[in-house]
């Protein structure tokens, strides 16, 4: 059942370009120049009407929604608020019935998501659900909502959930953003043109990078601490990679937004630190550059995910993988694929469990 693959995590992995096609399907219709979402469509005032959007979610799902609401606020220019789903329900926060709230669970049945969704209803807020599994109880408990049609996810670590949730969230911030007037014709049917072609980049990162990553995790099997630094749309990707190496690894990881490194975290950086950094060329790629040049300074361990072609990075980086080049707005979609890849060959060259690792669950039903 795990269809040759060693592991469920590297069959999830390698099924993406079907995962992230399977979850547009029906939807986005390039052709005719439609994004088709019945969820969205039969409440579309209330989206365009909304004072805020609250995303609420847990975990892996809740760095999709910090791309959300990137997405959302760039192209559909609504106020999107992304929230821990157990800090929000313990907080008393501010909702009412002009709010709409979107909640994301590859499961379905988080029990601190659970709750949050019935406290924003209570509160007469709308509530808008992106779940994996079909007929799940959060998917039951909102008002409307789209399915990421991703299959069945058995490995504990979100890898394809994830890249199907931000699939979904781009269609709604397209979807949204044309019919408010935020995002124009020329630049939508641009966009869905290139999102239509997601599938098959994340096919030949898959098929450039396999070897290359497996490579660069037996140089990292005794690391004890890793950083991961994006700007913009690569912000939530760094912490998303850094997730999935601490939980299936074991190994201290922690995400930054890389401007912030000047803050505190180049502290910890000296000849021992490996540093992934997340440097496409579309996105603040300048400023990237001078975060790596610090890094480099001090002798950090450079880890770049660069577009193909790319110089000024990678001539400073002790490794380089090359992603294809897409809009800001895709590029974590992408870049994922490469990180999943190296979380998953380190831990598995460390010995360890990566379907199931230690301490977690794959659906979290207690609060
Ligand atoms: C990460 C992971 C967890 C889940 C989190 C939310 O790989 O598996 O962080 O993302 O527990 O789960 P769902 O999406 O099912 O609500």
């Amino acid at each position: 059942e795990k269809g040759g693959y060693e592991h469920f995590m590297l069959k999830e992995i390698f099924e993406q370009p079907k995962s992230v096609h399977d979850t547009m399907r029906g939807r986005l219709l390039v052709d005719e120049g439609v994004i088709k979402m019945a969820g969205i469509w039969d409440h579309v005032e209330r989206f365009k009407n909304a004072n805020r959007i609250i995303i609420i979610a847990c975990g892996t799902s809740w760095h999709a929604g910090l791309i959300g609401e990137y997405l959302i606020e760039e192209y559909a220019r609504i106020p999107v608020e992304v929230e821990y789903a157990s800090e929000f329900r313990y907080r008393n926060p501010i909702i009412t019935d002009k709010d709409v709230v979107i909640a994301i669970s590859q499961s379905g049945e988080t029990a601190d998501t659970m709750a949050a969704l019935k406290l924003a209803k209570e509160k007469g807020a709308f509530i808008y659900g992106i779940c994996n599994v079909v007929d799940s109880s959060i998917a039951r408990i909102t008002d409307a909502g789209s399915y990421t049609h991703a299959g069945p996810e058995i490995g504990v670590a979100s890898t394809k959930a994830f890249t199907a949730q931000l699939t979904i969230l781009t269609l709604i911030a397209f979807k949204l953003g044309k019919h408010n007037g935020n995002l124009g014709n020329a630049e939508f049917m641009s966009l869905i043109a290139e999102l239509d072609a997601i599938p098959k980049k994340i096919e030949d990162v898959l098929s450039t990078t396999h070897e290359l990553t497996q490579n660069i995790a037996k140089d990292f099997v005794k690391a004890t601490n890793f950083l991961y630094l994006g700007r913009g749309y690569n912000y939530p990707a760094a912490l998303e990679g850094a997730l999935k190496l601490k939980e299936i690894s074991y190994i201290h990881a922690e995400g930054y937004p890389a401007a912030e490194m000047k803050h505190g975290p180049i502290a910890l950086i000296d000849e021992n630190m490996p540093i992934v950094i997340i440097a496409p060329k579309k996105g603040h790629y300048d400023k990237i550059v001078s975060n790596v040049q610090e890094i480099k300074a001090r002798k950090g361990k450079i880890i770049a995910v660069v577009n193909k072609g790319d110089r000024q990075v990678s001539e400073m980086a002790d490794y380089v993988i090359e992603i294809p080049e897409t809009s800001e707005c895709f590029s974590p979609i992408v870049a994922s694929v490469p990180l999943q890849l190296l979380a998953y060959y380190i831990a598995v060259y460390r010995g360890a469990n990566v379907d199931q690792p230690r301490n977690l669950a794959k659906s979290v039903t207690v609060e």
